[in-house]
């Protein structure tokens, strides 16, 4: 996200400026400095569980053939607005934030609501590692290896009713530990949706973790989502609460501007951003940008979820 802003309480997209476009570029540039020199780095800045392994992943097919973004840039140059606007805030600021205990509240349209501790929301499911690409909606992007659980599985144990159509996602809302949230950056706490069968693509994954180990503070922990053909913001981070809904749920950048981040957001290099063009991007670490795939390179598996629909004007 592009906003920039001069005083806390000015929250308004029509104050993004090509200035900060041009900042962007230029911390974009140290990133690529940093992430060359990152063997003498610690690896994870700021990262209150840094280190800690996950044992018994899977490995899977999914990116086998990509070649990774370093961990120090996908640790270090990200939005997390609970910590702060900029790029370098969330590794800067998210080292005091908890995310043990953790439980996750389910309600909504299902036959088993229920608050759910975060080990008994993961452990009956065998953990896979998914290699990832995230295309950020401000075209730069990376390929993480993920840790995860398909989001398909989890939800098919709270048994959703038939008229429930969206998942909700809400994330945690602690403004003593995420100083982000002490300000009015957003409207908190940060929320997201999909339809039930974007929910139940067996692309969809609650990751828990990233490059073998516990998912870092900054990049959503302990359990956040991952949405490959949709751009980085629908992968909301420290998810406290998932429902089932009938109507279509409220989403954090849609509601903040519309016009520019549709419900469904999906990587179209098709559609414009209003203010800047959706067609290439930066892999986060290389010099040249590279064209922008359509549903970010995975139309074969989701592309037949949007037939029929206007995914330029209308369901973008
Ligand atoms: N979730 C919350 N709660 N708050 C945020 O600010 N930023 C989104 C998304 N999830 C965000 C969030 C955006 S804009 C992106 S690009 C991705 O997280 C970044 O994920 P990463 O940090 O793993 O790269």
């Amino acid at each position: 996200m592009l906003i920039r802003f001069a005083k806390p309480s000015d929250v308004k997209p029509s104050e993004i400026t090509p200035r900060s476009v041009y900042l962007d570029r230029r911390a974009f540039l140290r990133t690529a400095a940093v992430a060359g020199a990152g063997a003498m780095l610690p690896l994870i800045p700021g990262g209150a569980q840094a280190g800690e392994k996950l044992s018994d992943v899977a490995k899977t097919p999914y990116g086998q053939d990509e070649t990774l973004t370093s961990m120090m840039s996908v640790t270090s140059y990200n939005n997390f607005y609970e910590f702060g606007p900029d790029k370098r805030d969330p590794s800067r600021h998210a080292g005091d934030f908890k995310p043990k205990p953790w439980s996750v509240k389910v309600d909504g349209l299902c036959a088993k609501p229920g608050e759910v501790a975060f080990d008994d929301l993961i452990s009956p499911h065998k953990l896979e590692e998914r290699i990832y690409r995230l295309r950020c909606v401000e075209a730069w992007s990376m390929v993480i290896p993920w840790v995860g659980i398909p989001l398909g599985d989890v939800i098919k144990r709270f048994e959703p009713l038939g008229d429930a159509k969206f998942v909700a996602f809400e994330t945690v809302m602690r403004p003593d530990e995420m100083i982000g949230q002490q300000r009015p950056l957003l409207n908190w706490p940060y929320v997201e949706g999909l339809r039930m069968d974007e929910a139940m693509n067996p692309l969809t994954i609650l990751g828990i973790g990233m490059y073998g180990e516990v998912m870092p503070n900054q990049n959503g922990a302990p359990v956040r989502l991952v949405v490959p053909w949709k751009y980085g913001f629908k992968s909301i981070k420290s998810i406290v609460r998932i429902s089932f809904v009938a109507d279509q749920p409220r989403a954090t950048w849609n509601e903040q501007a519309p016009h520019e981040y549709g419900f469904y957001s999906n990587v179209n290099p098709d559609r414009d951003h209003p203010r800047w063009s959706q067609r290439r991007e930066r892999r986060i670490g290389e010099l040249l940008k590279r064209d922008t795939l359509p549903f970010n390179g995975y139309a074969e598996e989701v592309a037949q979820l949007y037939a029929g629909m206007d995914l330029i004007n209308k369901d973008f």
